[in-house]
């Protein structure tokens, strides 16, 4: 059933664009495509299971407003954000002409965000896109904001562009076809947002986490709406990262990546780990006495409420997993820069955490109560 569009604006002057949030309104991606004055020909870029459930609706709507459609299919999976994808991308805009003025359609989750919006900014020096999400990820988090890219074979989203897509058209009935698994991992940034700055969200999700894993349900499009304001609003005022605003997005995802890279990014999904880098950030905070245990708790129970896990699952190396941020620590020019709470809606940002308070809860997260441990 489709219900009242809602829209946000993006300020950024001549990159402006909008993000349109509503249920069943995937088939007027035409209509609004038109009205934005996009150029004959589209590229839909999805991967294998979007297409097969979206894909015809989406194309329809493009051909019935008169566009030129092509479809380049990648396959579903992190693997798919790579330079073959790419060279696919680019082969199959060569092949149908395309130019400046041709547009791409990237339909799916982040991955296919990252990549087509990669292909879109890199393609001629930069042709126009425009993301239509289809995980909750994708709607809350990666879609919004501009930032595309692809994975090298030894580090992950190292290759990529600020590109800011012309529009975000988003319809949540697509939510109701995703794993719940992939709706938790998506309910992990929207607790990231909440915890970073909305304390109304911090108390609204455990009280509606059952409604919040129900697709159809009309809180969760209340929830993507706020999601995206914040992040709209963060990425009006820092949209390149050049000031200590939009890194406070990586709330809980220092952790989260090293835990998604040690264990190969098959064991955790990204909200999943993220749940639990959050967790530690929040405990590391506590120890260095700039929050408290009533803020480390809320956000426990948040996390708990939607089926996240708070720490791993089963024993994991410690040692390797403080490795692994040493690791970025490198890659980011030689410090972990943390994104710590102070209290529910407000985080900081600090380079100066003694590594003996990260290893001890780095090793509390690692090794869950009541679990035997027995690791090398
Ligand atoms: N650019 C950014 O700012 C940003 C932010 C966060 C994450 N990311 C990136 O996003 C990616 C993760 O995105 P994701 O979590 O959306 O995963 P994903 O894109 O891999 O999608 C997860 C799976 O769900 C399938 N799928 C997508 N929509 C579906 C639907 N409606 N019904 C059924 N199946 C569906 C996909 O084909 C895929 O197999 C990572 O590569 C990460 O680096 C980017
Ligand atoms: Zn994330």
């Amino acid at each position: 059933m489709a219900s009242l569009l809602r829209r946000l604006p993006v300020s950024l002057g001549p990159r402006s664009y909008e993000i349109a949030i509503g249920r069943g309104n995937l088939g007027r991606l035409g209509q609004e495509l038109k009205a934005i004055d996009s150029g004959l020909k589209q590229m839909i870029v999805t991967s294998n299971t979007v297409w097969s459930l979206y894909g015809k609706i989406v194309s329809d709507s493009l051909e019935s407003n008169g566009f030129d459609v092509s479809v380049t299919i990648v396959r579903d999976g992190e693997e798919a954000k790579s330079f073959q994808s790419l060279l696919t991308i680019f082969d199959m805009l060569l092949e149908n002409e395309f130019e400046r003025r041709s547009g791409i359609v990237a339909l799916g989750g982040g991955v296919v965000g990252d990549l087509a919006g990669f292909a879109a900014a890199t393609f001629m020096r930069g042709i126009r896109y425009v993301q239509v999400p289809t995980t909750l990820l994708a709607q809350v988090d990666s879609s919004i904001g501009g930032k595309t890219g692809i994975n090298h074979p030894r580090a992950k989203n190292v290759v990529g562009a600020f590109y800011q897509p012309r529009l975000v058209w988003a319809d949540a009935s697509t939510l109701s076809t995703l794993p719940e698994r992939e709706i938790r991992s998506g309910l992990a940034e929207v607790i990231k947002y909440a915890v970073i700055s909305d304390p109304a969200l911090c108390r609204l999700l455990p009280e509606n986490a059952s409604d919040l894993l129900n697709a159809s349900n009309e809180t969760l499009i209340e929830v993507i709406y706020r999601c995206c304001s914040i992040k709209a609003h963060i990425v009006e005022r820092d949209e390149k990262e050049q000031h200590d605003l939009r890194p406070t997005l990586n709330y809980g995802h220092t952790i989260g990546h090293a835990l998604e890279s040690l264990t190969n990014y098959v064991e955790y999904t990204h909200g999943e780990a993220v749940a639990i880098g959050m967790m530690g950030a929040a405990q590391i905070s506590l120890e260095i006495g700039t929050t408290n245990r009533d803020m480390v708790h809320a956000q426990e129970d948040m996390i708990r409420s939607v089926g996240l896990p708070t720490t791993t699952s089963h024993p994991i190396n410690s040692e390797e997993l403080t490795r692994q941020l040493q690791k970025d620590k490198k890659r980011l020019g030689g410090r972990v820069r943390w994104v710590l709470p102070r209290k529910l809606g407000e985080v900081f940002l600090t380079e100066d955490v003694p590594e003996s308070v990260v290893q001890r809860v780095v090793n509390d997260l690692t090794h869950p109560k009541g679990i035997e441990v027995n690791c090398t």
